[in-house]
């Protein structure tokens, strides 16, 4: 459903409010543009954030604010959120598109963190490390060789060859693992990585199977107990990317044969709110698997990156309309013209004839267009244009009269 078409703005931003505690490094980047940052420690629920959000242009949350359709509509004054953090499932994009409203989040920024415990967890496991500390905490000295392994030499199956698989084939290798992947899309094998022709033939041949699959609702189950059967006797297994991926119960059938020797797990079916929430498991009482709560990527390594790289796309959405890497937005920037001295930035409808309308438009009020870009995604379209001059305020209104326009927003460059 069509949105109505908001007033045109400025794209002048004032206000950002932070919730769920970014880290601080976010701050300086808003107030090196003059930006005033509010912080609420929490989430806040529906009404709340609506009040929060009056005359705020930016919002910055995390994974437990729910950014719904009413709070977008009842927040004119807002111009984009961040996530701060990977997924956007709790922000209703559409909703966003809809009302002029661009998202950003920070899809890479705890890549290495995944990888670094994956690799973590290979060594531990080949090692039987969990079982050897456990006892020795119970005052059992058991020094032996069995079992225990060097990873060099070794085959990591990689299944999911995207942002974390390619980096976890890259540091893989370098500590002495062959590497064998599957991924259902076309991807560039690196390094000495090879691809395999299924996933079953990954299961087959590694002695060490990572999971870095999407967690779209069609990997539901992917790894059962026919899977597990596949795997080599004696082999690892790893999830690192979402809980319903694994059938826990087939895994634990497998450990317990000895088929499966050991099993690294991050991400759960059902995972608590909170931490300090009860958690329950099928392998609760196995020793040779490592159960860790979802902190793949909670380092504070990640953190500090994840709010600078946010932070750097709001600042510059702010500053020059740039939408690289948004969500929910076609791709545009440009660099700003050397003449220029204002910058529209229009989010509409992708209707054949908008540029033409638009540059009709300032060809019929003799407006200099010193610069244009227009990129389109689905929908949506996303257009920025540089003037040199005045900018004649009924231009704005012509252009907000432009039939499948969504929100205009002018950037002053200040010249
Ligand atoms: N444990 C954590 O804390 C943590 C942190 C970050 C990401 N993750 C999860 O890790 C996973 C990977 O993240 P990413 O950033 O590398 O994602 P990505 O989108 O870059 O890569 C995922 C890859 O999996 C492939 N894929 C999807 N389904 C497949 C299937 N059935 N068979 C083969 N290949 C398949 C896709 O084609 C894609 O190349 C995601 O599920 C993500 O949510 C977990």
């Amino acid at each position: 459903m069509r949105a109505p078409v908001q007033r045109w703005q400025t794209g002048h931003v004032t206000t950002a409010l932070l919730l769920e505690d970014p880290d601080k490094c976010a701050d300086e980047i808003f107030q090196s543009e003059g930006i005033e940052v509010r912080r609420v420690a929490g989430s806040l629920d529906e009404d709340e954030l609506i009040e929060a959000l009056k005359g705020v242009e930016i919002l910055g949350i995390r994974s437990k604010t729910e950014v719904t359709e009413r709070v977008i509509e009842n927040s004119p004054s807002l111009q984009a959120i961040g996530a701060y953090c990977i997924g956007t499932n709790q922000i209703d994009l559409d909703a966003a598109s809809r009302h002029g409203v661009a998202v950003f989040n920070a899809p890479y920024s705890n890549t290495r963190s995944v990888v670094e415990l994956a690799i973590a967890e290979i060594i531990m496991m080949g090692r039987r490390l969990v079982e050897r500390n456990n006892s020795l905490h119970q005052g059992v000295w058991n020094k032996s060789a069995s079992h225990a392994h060097e990873i060099r030499g070794r085959t990591l199956g990689i299944i999911g060859y995207g942002s974390i698989g390619t980096q976890l084939s890259v540091l893989a290798e370098a500590v002495g693992l062959k590497v064998i992947f599957y991924d259902r899309a076309e991807r560039l094998a690196l390094g000495n990585a090879r691809r395999m022709g299924s996933m079953e033939e990954v299961l087959q041949n590694a002695d060490v199977v990572s999971m870095h699959v999407t967690g779209d609702p069609s990997n539901t189950g992917l790894i059962g107990d026919r899977e597990f059967a596949m795997m080599k006797p004696r082999s690892l297994f790893i999830n690192l990317s979402r809980g319903h991926v694994v059938d826990l119960d087939a895994l634990r059938k497998h450990l317990l044969s000895g088929h499966i020797a050991g099993a690294a797990i991050d991400v759960f079916p059902e995972e608590p709110k909170s931490s300090g929430d009860p958690f329950e498991s099928p392998l609760a009482d196995l020793t040779n698997v490592i159960l860790t709560p979802h902190i793949g990527g909670s380092t504070i390594e990640a953190q500090e990156d994840i709010a600078r790289f946010v932070s750097g796309k709001l600042r510059s959405y702010s500053a020059d309309g740039g939408t690289y890497m948004s969500v929910n937005l076609p791709a545009v920037s440009m660099p700003v013209s050397e003449s220029a001295t204002h910058r529209l930035a229009l989010i509409h409808y992708n209707i054949p004839g908008v540029m033409a309308k638009l540059n009709k438009g300032f060809a019929k009020l003799g407006v200099n267009v010193v610069g244009q870009a227009l990129g389109t995604v689905g929908e949506f379209g996303y257009a920025l244009t540089d003037i040199a001059g005045e900018l004649p305020e009924s231009l704005l209104e012509r252009f907000q009269e432009l039939e499948p326009s969504i929100r205009l927003r002018y950037l002053d460059l200040g010249r």
